[in-house]
């Protein structure tokens, strides 16, 4: 009885201490369910054990100190396969770098739900199809680097209400159409634009179309 009575106590404190552990652990199962369809032929991934309470000890994954992912730094890895739309999941994400690497397919608009996200570098990569239009929610937004991909399609005016934006590159892609001129826009310089070969310059409002030859 003595012992029962110590016991209680501490079943109790470890019930509470795994409620925050469980709720944050749906980041580990979006992170691992992502995981099982890329291709990591230099075992960047090998420590991503979704046996674990939460990916907080994962390599290239950084939580907050509510076991919350804030950053997934995958530069460089030589990982291929598609962008998974369980990562617009990591709610509390604030930086996802994806860059150099052989990522393909499109870019999941579900990316539109990570409120705050500071930075997505996601160059470097064979991505294709359109910039979501719902990244205009991103309003926490300061840097969006999607150059040197294949990506399609105009740039959504949407994107003009991204306050926050310092930094934006979408050279070297076959981006069509006219280059916003409000908003951040009017501080991009034209290298960002760079090598689309059908994007015609600075819109001219009410004169051409935004999408003018798309
Ligand atoms: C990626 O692969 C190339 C060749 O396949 C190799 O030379 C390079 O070291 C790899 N990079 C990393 C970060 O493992
Ligand atoms: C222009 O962009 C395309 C698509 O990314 C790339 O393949 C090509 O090498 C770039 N050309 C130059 C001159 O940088």
């Amino acid at each position: 009885m003595a012992s029962l009575l110590v016991l209680l106590p501490c079943l109790a404190s470890l019930l509470l201490a795994a409620s925050p552990a469980a709720s944050t652990n749906s980041e580990g199962e979006a992170l691992h369910t992502w995981r099982t369809r890329l291709t990591d032929p230099t075992n960047v991934l090998q420590s991503w054990d979704p046996t674990l309470v939460n990916p907080c000890t994962w390599f290239h994954v950084t939580c907050d100190n509510q076991n919350h992912v804030i950053r997934l730094d995958l530069g460089n890895s030589n990982i291929s396969g598609a962008i998974g739309p369980e990562l617009g999941r990591l709610e509390h994400l604030q930086y996802l770098e994806l860059y150099r690497n052989n990522f393909e397919g499109k870019i999941p608009s579900e990316l539109g739900n990570l409120k705050s996200l500071i930075s997505m570098d996601l160059y470097g990569n064979r991505l294709q199809g359109e910039i979501p239009k719902s990244f205009a929610k991103l309003k926490s937004l300061r840097f969006l680097r999607l150059n040197n991909n294949r990506l399609s399609g105009s740039i959504p005016r949407e994107l003009v209400s991204l306050s926050s934006l310092k930094v934006l590159d979408v050279s070297n892609n076959d981006l069509c159409g006219t280059i916003p001129i409000d908003g951040p826009f009017a501080n991009f310089p034209l290298q960002s634009f760079d090598n689309n070969s059908r994007l015609n310059g600075p819109e001219l409002q009410g004169l051409a179309s935004y999408d003018f030859g798309c």
